[in-house]
């Protein structure tokens, strides 16, 4: 197929949906056939075949044997988020067993990994990699096989100061550590910030490594009510603060993993006048803060635009510690992750001295050399749109196939969908019985010390669309439906 062909084909999809969206059709009316369309609009028929395919694919319209093709019932319905979460009183966290559990299951090999927020592969800039990665085996033989103490390679600190520009965040390389991962990164904050029995306050649901991380360093965890849409409620924390000693407020700024919310920049500052208040730390994690998505495109589903500052920004007396990667936009596996520890830096280094010592030099090197190569924020732009889309077609294929009364988080930006199905669904079973047929999902226990989110799952979303994939949503909603069923016997 030309790109000439694939342009048109897309754009008349495109012209298609937008006449549906502001309700030129509205649902369950019928629109022009192939015939007509492809002689109104002048275009070949098969162009209008593969327009209509895509707009069945983005659940827009549907096909009636004989009669043609329909708007879908409900197109133009907003999906409703979750509800504001509930919070709780500070406690040991009790669900490492469950964790583990799920998440060895889930790393198992399915045919359709909607489990693990991982970009797959095809999403990630691997060619260039493998040229910088050659490039400097080739010409810094040296560099490859010495040690890269902490802090880490100065030129790839001094690259991520650079970038952290972008968030209004004015510092440099020395302020930075690089980690193997953002899991070091936090793991570094976080002890330096506590020490055993202290409270530390998370959202609620809450990416579930913080709640591992505070089980390894004997730490209880007080979750605060959050919303989907707009993150960590401040008055509840403020609440929370003046009752409980909290040492630490580990949080997701921006498009939060298993939400996708994120916190405006007005809260941001809320947040580090409540840390200066209460004279406790905050641990930013940012990983998906690259990853805003397009909100124009999105625009049926979602409204919520960019956050272009992060809690660290505001930060005047270097108590807040910033923690980020690459896992998300680059690659996993390269293990290339950062913080910025603030005040805590002297106790972040000493601990990465006295545990992994130095951070590969290899991935470091590698990193390094494709950022200065200027190539990332093209790969960004690239990203941002596939995942977009994805984001558009999973959380339509959800919409059309899961119970009635499911509600669903459509992020502003990352690849994650958060999914609130009614509650007799358990997310358990759900799980048991789509791994039976080679499906992964994550189900919502796992984010939280509670069980409120026990009828709630986490889909990826960064992974390539296809029929199969397609299908497996479709499965996945019609299990919910059996399960809803059955549990009302
Ligand atoms: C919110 C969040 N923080 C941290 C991590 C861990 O990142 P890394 O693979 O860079 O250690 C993840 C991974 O899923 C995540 O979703």
């Amino acid at each position: 197929m030309s790109n000439a062909n694939t342009t048109l084909y897309r754009q008349v999809a495109q012209d298609l949906a937008a006449d549906i969206e502001q309700g030129v059709y509205l649902a369950e009316q019928k629109i022009p056939s192939v015939r007509k369309l492809s002689k109104q609009l002048q275009v070949s028929v098969s162009t209008i075949n593969q327009a209509y395919a895509l707009l069945e694919d983005q659940g827009l319209i549907r096909a009636k044997p004989q009669a043609g093709y329909f708007v879908r019932k409900g197109v133009n319905d907003e999906p409703v988020p979750p509800p504001v979460s509930q919070g709780g009183q500070p406690k040991a966290v009790t669900k490492v067993e469950l964790i583990n559990h799920i998440l060895e299951n889930v790393n198992k090999k399915s045919s359709i990994d909607l489990g693990c927020a991982i970009p797959n592969y095809s999403f990630l800039p691997y060619r260039s990699l493998q040229t910088h990665m050659q490039k400097v085996t080739r010409f810094n033989m040296e560099g490859v096989f010495n040690y890269e103490f902490s802090p880490g390679l100065e030129s790839l600190r001094a690259q991520i100061a650079l970038r952290m520009r972008d968030v209004g965040l004015r510092c440099h390389a020395d302020d930075i550590v690089i980690t193997q991962g953002c899991s070091e990164a936090l793991h570094l904050c976080l002890s330096s910030a506590t020490q055993r029995g202290d409270i530390i306050a998370v959202e609620s649901p809450c990416y579930y490594g913080f709640l591992q991380m505070a089980n390894l360093r004997g730490l209880k965890v007080i979750e605060i009510p959050t919303d989907p849409n707009h993150g960590i409620s401040v008055d509840a924390l403020k609440l929370a603060l003046e009752q409980w000693p909290i040492k630490a407020i580990m949080v997701t700024s921006r498009y939060s993993n298993p939400t996708g919310g994120s916190i405006s920049s007005e809260k941001q500052k809320q947040l580090v006048e409540l840390a200066r208040q209460f004279d406790c730390q905050i641990i930013e994690d940012d990983i998906y803060g690259e990853l805003p998505l397009d909100s124009s495109a999105l625009s049926v589903i979602c409204e919520k635009g960019p956050v272009n500052t992060v809690i660290k920004t505001h930060d005047t007396d270097d108590r807040v510690m910033y923690c980020s990667s690459y896992s998300k936009t680059v690659g996993p596996g390269l293990r290339i992750g950062w913080c910025i520890p603030g005040r805590n830096k002297k106790a972040v280094i000493q601990a990465q001295r006295f545990s992994t010592m130095a951070t590969s030099s290899l991935p470091q090197l590698t990193m390094a050399s494709y950022l200065q190569n200027g190539h990332y924020d093209k790969h960004l732009r690239s990203l941002r749109q596939m995942v977009t889309e994805n984001i558009k077609l999973f959380s339509q294929t959800v919409q059309y196939n899961f119970p009635k009364g499911t509600r669903l988080s459509v992020p502003a930006g990352g690849f994650i969908l958060w999914i609130c199905m009614p509650e007799n669904v358990s997310s358990i079973e759900l799980l048991h019985r789509a791994q039976a047929e080679s499906i992964s999902i994550i189900p919502g226990d796992i984010f939280s010390n509670s069980d409120q989110f026990n009828h709630y799952i986490r889909l990826n979303c960064a992974t390539p669309w296809n029929e199969d994939v397609k299908h497996a949503i479709a499965r996945l909603g019609e299990i919910a439906q059996e399960l809803e069923g059955e549990n009302k016997c």
